[in-house]
């Protein structure tokens, strides 16, 4: 599928963005994979990885890269990691894949953020996508009901369990055309683990794979 090539041309180009011998924190999903097989190819170049997630890691131990614990990093990193959505003020919609709160934690540690994107995620306003919440299972009729009320309709999503234990509700409908406005009111309820609204911690850089080879917005 041509959309698999325009995220390869990302994950490829996201190589000139990496410093030798240095640690770097990778996202999770099937651009990070693509970025995986890339980074495989000078993986001697490179310290090791810091991973949001289990599959993450899965995949960086089979290409034999060394994986880190965030917490034992003293070092700047830079972060890599696509998107479902981004606008034209780089602010971003995460959380595809479940892995919204570790990529968030790794994203706001990081001195630079370069998100790597095929060229169908860029948006005008953001929302089509709906808007994945990680939260406490416990927490789930309370924060469907605050979801209505903020003119959202929340859908739980079936069978998946997070790396961290919890459950995500995908937000349907939610107006975001103030994306900081909206993290910070779902971030308020108890319950929210994570909302997968990038918008205090935007990208730094965007790759954007598309027909003619990569874009870059900074
Ligand atoms: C993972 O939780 C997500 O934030 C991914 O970064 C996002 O869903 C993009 O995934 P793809 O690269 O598979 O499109």
């Amino acid at each position: 599928m041509i959309l698999n090539t325009y995220k390869k041309y990302a994950a490829i180009a996201a190589l000139n963005y990496i410093s030798f011998d240095s640690i770097i924190g990778i996202g999770s999903g099937s651009t990070i994979s693509y970025f995986i097989q890339a980074l495989s190819t000078i993986k001697d170049r490179v310290i090791g990885v810091i991973s949001s997630s289990y599959n993450t890691t899965f995949i960086l131990k089979k290409y034999g890269i060394k994986v880190f614990d965030l917490n034992t990093i003293s070092t700047s990193i830079t972060y890599i990691d696509s998107a479902d959505e981004i606008n034209n003020n780089m602010e971003v919609v995460k959380g595809g894949g479940a892995a919204l709160t570790k990529e968030k934690i790794i994203a706001s540690v990081s001195k630079k953020f370069v998100c790597i994107i095929d060229k169908t995620k860029q948006v005008n306003k953001l929302g089509f996508f709906p808007l994945p919440l990680e939260i406490i299972p416990i927490s789930y009729s309370y924060i469907a009901q605050e979801i209505f009320k903020l003119g959202g309709i929340p859908k739980y999503r079936r069978g998946i369990i997070t790396d961290n234990g919890n459950i995500i509700i995908d937000v349907y409908d939610l107006n975001l055309e103030f994306p900081i406005l909206m993290e910070n009111k779902i971030n308020s309820l108890p319950g929210v683990v994570s909302v997968g609204l990038f918008s205090y911690r935007k990208p730094d850089l965007i790759l954007i794979g598309a027909k003619n080879g990569v874009e870059i917005i900074k």
